[in-house]
């Protein structure tokens, strides 16, 4: 079976430049500021990582702990809200940042909201994390939140696409294959959730995979990429878009 065979997917227009974690070279990586910063400089979709913490509620962070990112320490899942309300997710990154909070999940799609922003949401499975659970928990919410042109989930963890595929269909949802390398497997993998999208490690792509995916009508997003010049061929070759620590570097002049 051939992707444009399967349901259509939203109309979405990507574009070719998405801050990752946020702007996160101009501020603390994951959080509203972020966010606010990559908007500033002109960038109109970002990726944020999402989780659960032991009370379920859903926080934009990249790691299993609070320890690299705020002024705590201890497992994202031995925290409940109110607690992780008071850390400050800000000075690690610079004293500029002092008493930036994490952001909760409703907190952060309402900012994208009021500055119209497009969200790649990446469903951050960490050891010992529960796909299903986090699945459940988060795709209702950002469905309720986000119109679809303005989404992509995306996951390295093939339970929590499969979980998500499960909540919404492809008309509704756009879901994105994340892996380092093209897997062997990916046009089984790719089928299995009716993915929209593939998101690889910009060092890892090459001419004759990115043709087998646009062939199957795949876009093509690269992580993490912050040097325009040596990304250049990847655009040469078709991708479809970059996902970088420093999104101004790859916009055009003005
Ligand atoms: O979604 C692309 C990229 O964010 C995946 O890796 O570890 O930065 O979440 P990571
Ligand atoms: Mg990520």
């Amino acid at each position: 079976m051939t992707h444009t065979e399967w349901p259509f997917h939203p109309a979405i227009n990507v574009p070719r430049v998405i801050a990752h974690r946020g702007y996160s070279t101009r501020a603390p990586e994951n959080t509203l500021a972020a966010v606010r910063a990559a908007h500033q400089a002109g960038v109109r979709w970002v990726e944020l990582d999402v989780q659960l913490l032991g009370d379920a509620t859903p926080v934009i962070w990249h790691d299993r702990d609070v320890k690299r990112c705020s002024n705590g320490s201890g497992a994202l899942a031995g925290l409940d809200w109110p607690r992780a309300r008071r850390l400050d997710a800000g000075s690690w990154f610079s004293a500029a940042w002092q008493g930036e909070p994490m952001a909760r999940l409703d907190e952060m799609l309402a900012l994208l909201n009021a500055l119209g922003m497009g969200l790649n949401l990446e469903l951050k499975i960490n050891r010992g994390h529960d796909p299903l659970a986090l699945a459940r928990r988060v795709i209702p919410e950002v469905l309720a939140a986000l119109p679809p042109e303005r989404l992509i989930v995306s996951s390295f963890n093939h339970e929590a696409l499969t979980r998500a595929r499960a909540i919404a269909p492809p008309q509704a949802l756009a879901l994105g294959l994340l892996a380092k390398r093209l897997p062997r497997a990916w046009q089984r993998q790719c089928a299995a959730v009716n993915a929209f999208s593939v998101h690889l490690d910009w060092r890892y792509v090459s001419p004759a995979r990115l043709a087998a995916l646009h062939r199957a009508q795949y876009r093509v997003f690269c992580y993490t990429a912050n040097d325009p010049q040596a990304f250049s061929p990847c655009w040469r070759w078709g991708v479809n878009g970059v996902i970088s620590d420093d999104p101004a570097a790859f916009l055009p002049p003005g």
